[in-house]
C-alpha cells in the first residue's frame, strides 16, 4: 500500500503543473511588490520562501534586490527552480516539519501552503519551527485561502482541458477539511488526486499564531492589500512578528 501523503505525491507530478499553469504570475508579483514595499523591507533582509514551489514568489523578490532561499519538498520543483539560481538566490530540498539550520529575517508562506495534515499539533509544529527560524524582529507572511468565501461559493463539479488533458474536479468540505478530488486520463494510465486542506478560518489561525507565540500585526484580504473581509476577500493574508 502507498502509505505517502498525497502532497508528497501530487506536488511532485507534471500534472500539478498542467493543471495550475494559468495561475497568475503577474498576481504573485504584484503581492509580493505591494507587501514589501508596505512592510518597508530593506533590502539587506534574507527572506525564506516555504515552500516556494518552483520558485516563482523567489526569483521575483530577488529581482527586486532580496537575498532568497527557497525551500520545498518536490525534488522535481527545486530541481526546475535551481535554474535561476545566483550568489543571492537559492533553492532547496526542505520539509518545513522539520526545523530550519539557519535565521532568516522573514518568513514568506505562500498561496495556500498550510493546512495539509490531519493532526493540529502538526500545523502547529510548522509554524514553531518557522518562528525558531526567524531572527529577532523577524516577520511572518501567511498567505492562505479565505475558507468561509470557499465554503459558500464552492463548485462541487468541474471540468477543465489544459495541453490536451482533462481534467474532472470534485470538491467538497467534510470533516473540517476541504477537499478537491481530481481525476484525470494522461501517459495511458487513469489517474486521480485528492488536494486536502484543513478548513483554517482567521479565529482558528489566530488561536495556531497566539500558541506559538506570534503577534498578527496586518491582516489583508487580497493581494492589493485590501482589509480581509470574511464574507468577500478572496485570500486570508496575515503579517505576524
Ligand atoms: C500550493 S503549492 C504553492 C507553492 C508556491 N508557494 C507557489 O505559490 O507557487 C504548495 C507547495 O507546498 C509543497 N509542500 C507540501 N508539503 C510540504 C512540506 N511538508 N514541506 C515543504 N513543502 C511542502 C508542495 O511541494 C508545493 O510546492
Amino acid at each position: 500500500m502507498d502509505t505517502k501523503n498525497w502532497f508528497e505525491d501530487w506536488f511532485n507530478t507534471p500534472y500539478y503543473h498542467t493543471l495550475y499553469k494559468d495561475r497568475n504570475t503577474s498576481d504573485a508579483q504584484l503581492f509580493m511588490k505591494n507587501i514589501t514595499v508596505f512592510l518597508e523591507l530593506p533590502k539587506t533582509t534574507h527572506i525564506l520562501d516555504l515552500p516556494c514551489g518552483k520558485g516563482r514568489h523567489a526569483v521575483f523578490l530577488n529581482s527586486l534586490g532580496y537575498k532568497v532561499t527557497g525551500g520545498d519538498l518536490s525534488e522535481n520543483s527545486i530541481k526546475s527552480a535551481k535554474k535561476f539560481e545566483n550568489d543571492r538566490l537559492t533553492f532547496k530540498v526542505h520539509d518545513m516539519r522539520k526545523p530550519f539550520k539557519n535565521k532568516y529575517n522573514a518568513v514568506f508562506n505562500l498561496f495556500t501552503s498550510f493546512g495539509y495534515f490531519e493532526d493540529d499539533a502538526e500545523d502547529i509544529l510548522i509554524l514553531q519551527n518557522i518562528k525558531n527560524g526567524l531572527t529577532n524582529h523577524g516577520l511572518f507572511i501567511f498567505d492562505f485561502l479565505n475558507a468561509n468565501k470557499v465554503k459558500a461559493n464552492l463548485v462541487a463539479k468541474e471540468t477543465k482541458v489544459v495541453d490536451g488533458i482533462t481534467f474532472h474536479i470534485k470538491r467538497e468540505i467534510k470533516n473540517g477539511f476541504i477537499l478537491k478530488h481530481i481525476s484525470f486520463f494522461a501517459d495511458d494510465k487513469q489517474h486521480s488526486f485528492t488536494e486536502r486542506v484543513k478548513f483554517l478560518d482567521l479565529d482558528k489561525m489566530t488561536s495556531y499564531f497566539n500558541k506559538v507565540g506570534f503577534t498578527i500585526m496586518h491582516i489583508f484580504g487580497d493581494y492589493k492589500l485590501n482589509d480581509f473581509d470574511s464574507e468577500n476577500s478572496n485570500r486570508l493574508i496575515l503579517v505576524a512578528k
